[in-house]
């Protein structure tokens, strides 16, 4: 399929979570619509985050989960690399995979049984997990950009593509 994607200016920390307000509603939109976009592919829902150290993915990411619903304390999965949450009937799976070394733990971490139908799963460092993970919904790409941090959001899937959509309505570039 065609990529699409957009970019989006990031100037301060409040503007990636907005960013990740606008991602959440627009997962959660998904997730009640009866249509063939919702969350009923076998892998859930994706969405992969690039970047240098620091560029903001977990602070995205948090912003999304607290959108979502998270309540309990978010933290960065960079040494545990996944914590999860459950809100209402959906899983969220936050994996940092920076200190991944060799690809191949990804079997035998497991990490496979964690895309299921009912789950959200978001990718810090997907590169480290080599060529194993399936493609995402969304991958995020940021960038410091001066004092603040440019973002790209390409969709990989059609599910992807509604989402981004969605987001470009909502985000005047
Ligand atoms: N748009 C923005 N402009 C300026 N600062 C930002 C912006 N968004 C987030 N930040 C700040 O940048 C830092 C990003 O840290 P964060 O832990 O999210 O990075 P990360 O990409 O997850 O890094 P790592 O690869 O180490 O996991 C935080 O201090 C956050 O407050
Ligand atoms: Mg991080």
């Amino acid at each position: 399929m065609p990529t699409a994607e957009i970019s989006l200016n990031l100037p301060d920390e409040n503007a990636t979570e907005q960013l990740g307000a606008q991602l959440a509603a627009i997962l959660l939109e998904s997730v009640s619509s009866n249509k063939n976009n919702g969350l009923d592919s076998n892998t859930g829902a994706t969405i992969y985050l690039r970047g240098e150290l620091g560029a903001g993915k977990t602070a995205l990411v948090r912003a999304l989960l607290r959108a979502c619903g998270v309540t309990s304390r978010i933290k960065s999965p960079s040494y545990a690399l996944l914590e999860s949450y459950k809100v209402s009937s959906l899983y969220f799976y936050h994996i940092d995979f920076y200190r991944f070394s060799d690809s191949s733990e990804w079997q035998d971490a497991g990490f496979r049984d964690l895309f299921r139908p009912d789950a959200v799963i978001l990718i810090e460092w997907p590169q480290k997990a080599g060529d194993q993970l399936p493609a995402p919904d969304l991958l995020i790409e940021l960038s410091y950009e001066g004092s603040g941090r440019s973002a790209r959001v390409q969709a990989e899937t059609k599910r992807g593509a509604t989402w981004l959509r969605n987001l470009s309505k909502n985000c005047p570039q």
